[in-house]
């Protein structure tokens, strides 16, 4: 484990803003900061972080907590990982963090993967630079085809010798095992006679970032012009690869990304690379696969707006209609922009500069239904009749994925001029259409979406509905919930509290726990009792200093304690309960928060001791209809079934006098 201090040291430096953005990209809006939630699928933003409070928290699916535990949840890893992850991004030294072999076994397997292919990528890149066959081979092709220094540093481009095993008896006298050497794909073993081999031998390497910036796969590309030899050779799936779910360059991308408001989309390595090289940056590429839909939604994280760059031949044309299709599907929009014939973005980048690259897009960029018109109909005679209505429908087609119904009208008026047709007839043959393809797939997803972009929506009006505040009516989670609220956010509070004719200054964790603890009750959700053993835990720890050091020792135990506090659970409780009792509509999320804070704090004095008696009251029940069960045994000895009775008209009375002081409080 890492030790305490350290740790603390993590969630010190951790600024929540800055770790989200490394994964998303943020707008601000008034004091917080939005954007759409990446643990679920939404079109409106309904994730928000507060940099004061160090939170985050999705009003939508419920996702909440701090910086270290949403890179838990997001890149799934475990807290040590996390917090292993936030340490380095701050320069944080973490002890554990020296892997020698011993330490390499113990990690678990994700992370052993993952140590394994950095070491590659080290390992590539050194032998590319630092060998006779690397500078003559690798290093001299990748300088042939125009790549900077500081581009194949920033890239970590490598090169794997063709000596067929070179790389895998480096990594194993190393101490990297073989079970995540072939576990990776970077060695295989052969069945013949048990020999290691390097997957990428011979090949100039591209290693495969993840959003985050660890490697998680290679493409290696060979460099000989045989049409035999594979040109690239990829990582296969693994437990830290899911290809479909990858962007080849969005970690080098996703600030520009995020700036520009824009993600240009390209096919290859090599394309990504030149244009960064060439200063633009807000490109990826779907390496390794065609584009699919999980690839789209990490982009739509960043941003909405979607460039198509494609190479002007056939293949790159259809590679990219395919795309579009998809990407209206998600409700994302899509621009398209056509090369000159010959050129992919990798030669067109490296022959102009950055601005020139812009002005080309700029001048040249058009929505998918210009783009449609234009390349269907150079395909054939532009007169055929029948080809012109095959060219409608494919359009119609791409309209009816629009989600956004005001979206889909533009579109379809836009068509109507363009292809001189009647509007009115255009919009019901998208509606059709819309229907007809009730069954497929892609509507059961756009469907869902819909579905889920409700939900989404109910649940904000629920926020939205005000306060809910508890009532006798309430059940225990419930009062359990709000005590934990007072306890957490206001416990160190006083308030004053009138008795009889006069007012007595009480402390709202004094009320609390006072209570709680000289009735011996507990609380039964394992959550908000962990929240309030901790709140205890330290309440006497400071009650204990105030009394060595002057009365006025400041006893507040912050929010702060609680949003931060390394067990996740605790954090995630706590985020909870904070979001939760500030049920805002989303536009207006803690805007209020001022104001509902102030709110809160005057009503204490009625509100605190409501919820204790209120609390109270719930639990007496419950424990009278316990011990009611109990007599109902009929082997009860006497004298046990006397005292129970005893105790339950007590516990009566008890619970008379509560209903008594509840009515004053109430009323
Ligand atoms: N690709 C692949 N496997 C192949 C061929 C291609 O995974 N056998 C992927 C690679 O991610 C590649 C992309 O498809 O980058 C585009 O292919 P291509 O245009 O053929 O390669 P380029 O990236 O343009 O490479 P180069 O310019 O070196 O030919
Ligand atoms: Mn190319």
């Amino acid at each position: 484990m890492i030790d305490r201090s350290t740790v603390d040291k993590i969630y010190a430096a951790a600024n929540i803003v800055e770790v989200v953005s490394d994964f998303i990209s943020l707008k601000k809006k008034g004091i917080n900061y939005q954007a759409c939630c990446p643990f679920h699928n939404e079109k409106t933003p309904s994730f928000v972080v507060s940099p004061a409070k160090g939170l985050f928290k999705c009003f939508g699916c419920g996702k909440g907590g701090n910086a270290v535990t949403f890179v838990m949840e997001h890149e799934g890893m475990s807290y040590v990982e996390a917090l292993k992850y936030v340490a380095k991004k701050y320069g944080i030294e973490v002890q554990e963090r020296e892997l020698s072999p011993e330490e390499v076994r113990k990690n678990d397997d994700r992370e052993s993967m993952m140590v394994v292919n950095s070491y590659a990528a080290d390992w590539f890149r050194e032998t590319l630079s630092g060998t006779d066959e690397g500078r003559n081979i690798g290093l001299s092709y990748f300088r042939e085809r125009g790549f900077s220094d500081s581009t194949i540093e920033k890239f970590r481009l490598g090169y794997c010798p063709s000596a067929g095993d070179a790389f895998t008896q480096a990594a194993l006298a190393a101490g990297y095992q073989e079970e995540f050497l072939i576990g990776t794909g970077l060695s295989g073993k052969r069945e013949s006679d048990g020999r290691y081999y390097d997957r990428f031998f011979g090949r100039v390497m591209f290693p495969i970032h993840s959003v985050s910036g660890r490697v998680v796969a290679f493409g290696g590309r060979t460099l000989r012009t045989d049409k035999k030899v594979a040109k690239y050779v990829n990582s296969p799936e693994s437990e830290i690869y899911h290809k479909s779910n990858v962007l080849y360059g969005l970690f080098f991308a996703k600030k520009a990304i995020g700036q520009e408001d824009n993600c240009i989309l390209v096919e290859g390595y090599t394309d990504v690379i030149s244009m960064h090289q060439s200063g633009v940056e807000n490109v990826v590429a779907s390496s390794g696969t065609s584009l699919t839909t999980e690839q789209i939604r990490l982009i739509g994280r960043f941003t909405r707006n979607v460039t198509v760059i494609y190479d002007g031949d056939s293949a790159g044309i259809h590679a990219s209609l395919r795309g579009i299709n998809m990407i209206l599907r998600e409700g994302m929009n899509v621009r398209v922009v056509p090369l000159p014939d010959g050129e992919d973005p990798d030669s067109f980048a490296r022959s102009h500069s950055a601005a020139q690259v812009r002005e080309y897009i700029t001048s040249n960029e058009e929505d998918f239904i210009a783009f449609k018109t234009r390349s269907l109909l150079k395909e054939s005679a532009s007169g055929d009749p029948i080809k012109r209505a095959e060219l409608i429908s494919d359009i119609v087609a791409s309209i009816a994925e629009v989600p956004d119904p005001i979206m889909r009208s533009l579109y379809t008026k836009e068509t109507a001029a363009k292809m001189d047709m009647d509007f009115q007839l255009l919009t019901s043959e998208v509606a059709r259409k819309r229907i007809s393809h009730g069954s497929d797939e892609q509507t059961r997803n756009f469907i869902r979406n819909q579905q889920e972009q409700q939900r989404d929506e109910r649940r904000r009006m629920e926020n939205l509905s005000g306060l809910k505040g508890i009532t006798a009516g309430s059940n225990m989670d419930e009062l359990e919930k709000e005590l934990v609220k007072y306890l957490i956010k206001y416990g160190h509070r006083n308030f004053k509290y009138k008795e009889g004719k006069s007012f007595v200054e009480l402390n709202v964790a004094g009320i609390i726990i006072g209570d709680l603890e000289a009735n011996g009750l507990t609380f039964r959700n394992p959550r908000y009792r962990a929240l309030y053993d901790t709140y205890v835990e330290l309440y006497n720890q400071r009650l204990a200093e105030s009394e060595d050091e002057t009365a006025e020792a400041d006893n507040e135990i912050g929010l702060h304690y609680f949003i931060n506090h390394p067990d996740p659970e605790v954090c995630n409780a706590a985020v909870d309960i904070l979001t939760d009792s500030e049920n805002y509509a989303v536009s207006k999320m803690w805007q209020k928060f001022d104001v509902v804070i102030e709110n809160e704090i005057d009503k204490l004095a009625e509100n605190v001791p409501r919820a204790v008696i209120l609390y109270k009251s719930k639990a007496i029940e419950s424990i009278i209809d316990s011990l009611q069960e109990q007599l109902k045994d009929e082997n009860l000895p006497d004298d046990e079934l006397l005292d129970i009775t005893h105790r339950i008209a007590a516990l009566n009375r008890e619970r008379m006098s509560i209903a008594r002081k509840l009515s004053r409080l109430i009323l």
